[in-house]
């Protein structure tokens, strides 16, 4: 097996930098596949917090190969400013390190203005984007008005590039919302002074370096952003991201064939949240949702935003587990529901009077669901320091085996703290 994939199994924030950061000791290469600096992937090393938002959860492990392949749109302002702050704090982050891929799409502050003016000029209907430009960039890849990575290194042409592409963003940004105009000189400007720093993490071809590992039997593992609900063909549109969220966007970003990708791994949170607009059938609007929140930290590592919280929605897991093909679960923050004297968890939902047991196709419907609820005791101990799972209390156990056997696949790692030490392994995930 040479291709592991890590996908958020909710609405995203599951733990999934966590993972990869825990996952890449034993792998050879990092690739972030899709998303932006929307992401927030938090790190923490012997106590040490790290958020990263666009480089691959890969690397603070000095002798690993992060890629971000095509299908990232990328902040460059906002990742020099990360490789930065990685380098302050004693991270070498060299060439060879982390490479870039010259077909990714670049992120200017026109989309930031776009993105931002969008959102604030809807009364109803807002998205709750994180602001961070990634619809709009998303938007001008499709329609073939993206500048790429390669075009920053293109001095002679860039900027008569920039001056195509403000004709008609100034146009919009003006006409429509008023903000003043953005000079192409000045943008030019300002990607000069950081064209050298991102110029030693080119590549052109990460397709090509990605077979040639795999070739040599080397690991390597996909790092997926947001979650499978927020994926623009199947989550809750149009309150979702910008990008295909799910498995099969990887082989698509990086180039290589689905059938590479055999090990599909879902990180979940042992409860639900969500953040920004959008259904959530297992919301609590209680005391209870409160103190998940309060426990579990939910706040956003990208925008601060308080995350909506509710139980562990199983429906919406199953249907995240039919769409990426995921074969091994992940469970996340376990440890912030011993403060619970009860634990429930949402089986199935109702709809229009009727039991259904499928995730709904249908945004609308999906708005309309109650969730029916099965409550299980809670265990009210500590067990951020077990080591092993079968140190776990028999009634956290008890949750677990439920979950495992309602979706049917394996729970495979359970995460008892932020930090790498706090994982409990029931199966490695890797064949060493
Ligand atoms: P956008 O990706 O900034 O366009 O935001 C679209 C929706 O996805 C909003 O509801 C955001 O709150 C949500 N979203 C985007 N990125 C993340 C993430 O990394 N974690 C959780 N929610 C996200």
């Amino acid at each position: 097996m040479s291709a592991v994939v890590v996908v958020g199994a909710q609405w995203g924030d599951e733990g999934k930098g966590k993972l990869i950061d825990v996952l890449a000791a034993n792998a050879d290469t990092v690739v972030r596949f899709q998303g932006g600096s929307n992401a927030g992937h938090t790190l923490v090393v012997n106590g040490k917090k790290t958020v990263l938002h666009l480089i691959p959860s890969g690397i603070l492990h000095a002798d690993k190969t992060c890629l971000i392949a095509s299908g990232v749109v990328i902040d460059i302002f906002g990742l020099v400013t990360e490789i930065q702050n990685l380098k302050a704090t004693g991270y070498q982050i060299t060439g060879t390190q982390l490479q870039i891929s010259d077909t990714a799409t670049v992120l200017l502050p026109y989309h930031k203005v776009l993105d931002q003016a969008r959102e604030k000029s809807l009364s109803d209907g807002k998205i709750g984007t994180t602001g961070k430009g990634i619809g709009p960039a998303y938007e001008d890849r499709a329609a073939r008005r993206a500048l790429i990575m390669s075009d920053l290194f293109d001095t002679p042409n860039l900027l008569k590039k920039l001056e195509f592409v403000l004709k008609e963003k100034n146009s919009l940004l003006k006409n429509l919302y008023d903000v003043p105009e953005i000079k192409a000189q000045d943008l030019f400007d300002q990607i000069q002074t950081v064209v050298e720093i991102l110029r030693p993490h080119r590549l052109s071809d990460v397709s090509l370096l990605i077979s040639q590992k795999m070739k040599q039997g080397k690991k390597i593992l996909f790092e997926g952003a947001q979650g499978t609900l927020l994926d623009i063909h199947h989550g809750t549109y149009p309150f979702v991201t910008s990008s295909s969220t799910v498995a099969g966007s990887g082989s698509v970003s990086a180039g290589i064939g689905p059938h590479h990708l055999s090990k599909i791994v879902g990180v979940f949170k042992a409860y639900a949240t969500r953040v920004g607009s959008g259904p959530f059938p297992s919301e609590l609007h209680d005391n209870i949702g409160a103190q998940i929140q309060k426990e579990g930290h939910e706040f956003g590592s990208t925008t601060g935003r308080a995350r909506r919280c509710g139980w562990l929605d199983l429906v919406a897991l199953k249907y995240a587990i039919r769409l990426n093909g995921i074969n091994s679960l992940a469970m996340m923050k376990i440890d912030v529901l011993s403060c619970l004297d009860e634990v429930s968890v949402c089986t199935s939902y109702k709809l229009r009077g009727e039991v259904i047991t499928d995730f709904p196709t249908s945004t609308e419907d999906v708005s309309q669901v109650e969730p029916i609820i099965e409550t299980f005791p809670g265990w009210k101990v500590d067990i951020t320091q077990v080591k092993s799972v079968k140190d776990l209390p028999l009634k956290a156990m008890n949750y677990i085996h439920f979950i495992q056997q309602h979706v049917g696949c394996p729970i495979d790692v359970i995460s008892v703290g932020p930090d790498r030490e706090q994982t409990l392994w029931i199966k490695p995930l890797y064949n060493n």
